[in-house]
């Protein structure tokens, strides 16, 4: 290292940068900048100079000292300053995140972002920004926090074809569908218990209902099938109403929930065309993604020639999330030392994206009915009018009522609903007392 340092061009002007937000990663992003000075000029060729770091609130008190000088409230005039290399945009949210963006590259900087809601929102204006700009923007950190996914699909398996993307890609969720999993909780216990050790926010909304996993589904399925994807072409269910018995009747398949965001590219009549979806889904626990536990992240990739990737890590937290910030940061930096731009947008595919209805899925579904002769037979026809084939039935009679647990093989998931929805008007049916999609199997 110490070669590497020597080899520093004396007299090049340092890279002056720029932070947006100093919350969980901001300051950590400014306390690595400060422990790693050395080893990131040595990687960059250049000292980097931190001129500024904005903030709401001058007097609150940080995780990280932060010269007083440096701290401002005025982020517009930080960026338009136009003469700033390199801004690293961590305050999150749609306003003014995008405006301090657009306005920090209209003068001649490139950006860093970990905000996962504006790309998945608005990405094609920031792009489009950066294009006309002749900037770079990177964004590693906005999906699963630490992992290297985006870099991979965007520079790795560009001469690939990626099939599928199934990810845990947010932690609070899939701690609290481990813990239902391995504790027995209920939903409320498992949420409470994740709020305590601190994987929750007070309002846990954006995670348990899955918009927070929705914008990442938007953001890889746009990278991995070179095709613009918002948040608006991502169907979202999140776990609120998974149950104690849902998980059990995972567990009696051989299986586990999991919340996942799953991309997919289909080929149909009129081209391919993509899937992208959230939703809790069991999974077979000898699929990788099974043994995702706690808080963990983990993206699988599915593509021709390499086969399946999985990529797993923390996908959260202040240190992990600077990881992947200053990873991006070293790169724009070399970029603009060589006077050239890292990869854009790839959105030359233009697929359509499908609706829920028009994605194939399986259906696991377990069903209360009376026990009695030709109960079975009825419920398989319902499956079969709806042009929905059945890989497996399990039926346990309880006295009087029986339970019967249907795995379907994959069908539209609006043939799968209207099987569902006809079965529940049988008279011969109590409850369809669970039903889950099953995913993670080969096509
Ligand atoms: N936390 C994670 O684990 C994680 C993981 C991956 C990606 N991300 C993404 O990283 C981004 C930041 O998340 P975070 O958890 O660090 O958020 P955070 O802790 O809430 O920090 C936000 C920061 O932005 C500042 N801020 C808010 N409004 C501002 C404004 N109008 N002008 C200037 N500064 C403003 C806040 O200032 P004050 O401190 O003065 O209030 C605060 O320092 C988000 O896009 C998030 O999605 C976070």
């Amino acid at each position: 290292m110490t070669g590497d340092r020597t080899s520093v061009p004396s007299g090049r002007r340092p890279l002056r940068l720029a932070v947006l937000g100093c919350g969980s990663v901001g300051s950590a992003v400014v306390r690595l900048l400060h422990q790693q000075a050395d080893d990131l000029t040595a990687r960059v060729g250049t000292p980097i100079e931190l001129v500024g770091v904005a903030v709401r609130r001058l007097d609150l008190r940080r995780d990280v000292d932060v010269p007083a000088h440096l701290l401002t409230t005025d982020a517009v005039g930080l960026v338009s300053s136009g003469d700033i290399d390199l801004v690293i945009e961590v305050i999150g949210g749609i306003e003014p995140a995008r405006t301090l963006i657009l306005t920090a590259l209209e003068n001649g900087a490139s950006v860093v972002t970990a905000n996962k809601a504006l790309l998945a929102e608005d990405g094609s204006t920031l792009f489009a920004a950066a294009e006309k700009a002749g900037r770079d923007l990177y964004y590693e950190a906005s999906v699963a926090g630490a992992i290297p996914i985006l870099r991979p699909l965007r520079e790795s398996l560009a001469g690939d074809k990626v099939r599928r993307v199934l990810g845990i890609v947010n932690g609070t969720t899939n701690f609290i569908l481990d813990r239902m999993d391995t504790l027995g909780a209920g939903f409320t216990e498992a949420l409470e218990e994740a709020q305590e050790l601190g994987y929750a926010e007070a309002d846990p909304t954006a995670d348990v209902e899955g918009f927070d996993a929705a914008a990442k589904a938007a953001i890889l399925a746009s990278l991995a099938f070179h095709t613009r994807v918002t948040a608006g072409d991502v169907y979202r269910e999140g776990i609120s109403e998974v149950t104690a018995s849902d998980v059990a009747s995972a567990r009696e398949m051989g299986s586990v929930v999991k919340l996942l965001a799953i991309c997919e590219l289909k080929e149909g009549p009129d081209g391919p065309a993509v899937s992208a979806r959230v939703h809790p889904a069991m999974i077979s626990r000898s699929h990788p993604l099974a043994s995702v536990r706690e808080a963990y992240n983990a993206v699988f990739v599915e593509s021709d020639a390499a086969g399946q990737l999985m990529f797993y890590g923390p996908g959260a937290g202040g240190a992990p999330t600077a990881s992947a910030v200053l990873g991006d940061l070293v790169t724009v930096a070399r970029n603009r030392r060589d006077d050239v731009r890292g990869v854009g947008e790839s959105a030359y595919a233009k697929c359509k994206a499908l609706s829920m209805g028009e994605s194939e899925t399986r259906y696991h579904v377990a069903i209360d009915v009376d026990d009695r002769a030709g109960v079975l037979a009825q419920v398989a026809l319902a499956f079969a009018d709806h042009n929905v084939s059945i890989q497996t039935v399990r039926q346990e009679g309880r006295g009087d009522e029986a339970k019967l647990v249907v795995v379907s093989h994959r069908a539209l998931d609006s043939d799968l609903s209207a099987t569902v929805e006809s079965i529940r008007k049988m008279e011969a049916v109590h409850d369809v007392s669970s039903i889950m999609r099953v995913e993670g199997e080969p096509e």
